[in-house]
């Protein structure tokens, strides 16, 4: 396995592959790797020939009230994690690779960005945005691939490599969660025993939803009241069903929909969202 900082270096490696005639399959992480990234990488590793994971903590992504500074950073392990889970090629590019200070140029995306997270993390996503947008075209025709934990993301995501019309295939992979429910995130390390505990409410809260429609209940508002009591936090920034093309907000589930939670437990912000009324296609 190579790692690499530099731009120059990570496109003369992937290039090199390509030649080979090699297919490119990338994993955008900001490290803290947990199973779910190593998921990611192995099913990168099942479907390509050559598999780039990059790791950058990404400012843009982060408002200036975030955790930023204290975001998880753990290289030592991370490559160790992308060796054992068949990485080829990890980019760890330092900020000033990414963000030359004299560059200018920014990405909004309109329209999936403004509810749930764009609502309680104004310009995350324009980050989000950026740095996929400048990661694709590092690497090139890729399939790239995205855990539906954050499922709003992995929307803006297609939306961008459709709009700039990016050479890339958007692979969606399940959430991973521990036996409990609680979905994998670099955030969980920061909960303590007791907080745990609480987050737990959050994917219980998701499952009544389900279960609700699996008995029939299709009232959007009656489902999400019941699901709402079940939250244990300290604050619920949203807890919604939305359309899982559109993200607006639907009245009645009359199809697959995707029902989406923040919460912030002490200091610890979760997300976590499950699809119900069917199968996405
Ligand atoms: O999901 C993440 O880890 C980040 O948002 C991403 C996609 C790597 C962009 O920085």
């Amino acid at each position: 396995m190579n790692a690499t900082g530099k731009i120059s270096e990570t496109r003369k490696l992937i290039d090199a592959a390509r030649h080979e005639g090699l297919r490119v399959g990338f994993v955008p992480t900001m490290g803290a790797l947990h199973a779910g990234h190593v998921s990611l990488i192995e099913r990168a590793r099942a479907e390509n020939g050559f598999v780039v994971v990059s790791i950058f903590v990404n400012p843009t992504q982060f408002g200036a009230n975030e955790d930023l500074s204290k975001y998880p950073r753990t290289f030592a392990d991370d490559l160790e994690a992308c060796m054992a889970a068949g990485a080829d090629l990890v980019f760890h590019p330092d900020a000033d690779e990414m963000y030359p200070p004299d560059a200018t140029t920014t990405i909004h995306v309109a329209g999936v960005t403004e509810p749930m997270e764009g609502e309680h993390r104004p310009g995350h996503f324009d980050g989000v945005a950026l740095v996929c947008a400048k990661l694709f075209n590092i690497v090139g025709a890729c399939s790239a691939y995205f855990g539906e934990k954050d499922a709003q993301q992995v929307r803006v995501i297609e939306r961008v490599v459709m709009d700039l019309d990016l050479p890339v295939e958007v692979v969606r992979c399940e959430t991973v969660r521990d036996q409990d429910g609680l979905a994998l995130s670099s955030r969980n390390r920061y909960l303590s025993g007791d907080e745990r505990k609480r987050a737990l409410s959050l994917s219980r809260a998701l499952r009544s939803v389900e279960s609700g429609v699996a008995n029939g209940q299709r009232s959007a508002s009656v489902l999400l009241d019941e699901a709402r009591q079940l939250l244990d936090a300290d604050a619920v920034d949203y807890f919604e069903i939305v359309d899982p093309t559109t993200l607006a907000c639907v009245e009645t589930v009359n199809g697959p929909v995707l029902v989406c939670g923040a919460i912030r437990i002490g200091a610890t912000r979760l997300i976590d969202n499950i699809t119900v009324g069917g199968r996405l296609t």
